[in-house]
């Protein structure tokens, strides 16, 4: 068996390969799906795309899915 970096607290391996985000300075984070996300009020919704766009900018009408309106002007 490969010797996995790790940064667990017992420095096990983890069984699965990380899960990718992807940060950007304007526009959406992008989350390796599936995902399930929980909102502030407790509800919990959840996306099996392959990749999923999490809005940060609070405008879209399908929050807390990005629909790309974080690219209309102000
Ligand atoms: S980041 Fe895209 S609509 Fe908010």
């Amino acid at each position: 068996m490969p010797n996995v970096p790790s940064d667990s607290p017992r420095g096990d391996p983890h069984p699965e390969p990380p899960r990718r985000v992807t940060m950007q300075r304007r526009g959406p984070i992008l989350v390796d799906g599936p995902v399930e996300v929980e909102l502030e009020d407790g509800t919990k919704v959840f996306s099996d795309r392959f990749r999923v766009a999490l809005c940060t900018c609070r405008r879209s009408r399908r929050y807390p899915w990005c629909d790309t309106s974080h690219r209309e002007r102000a």
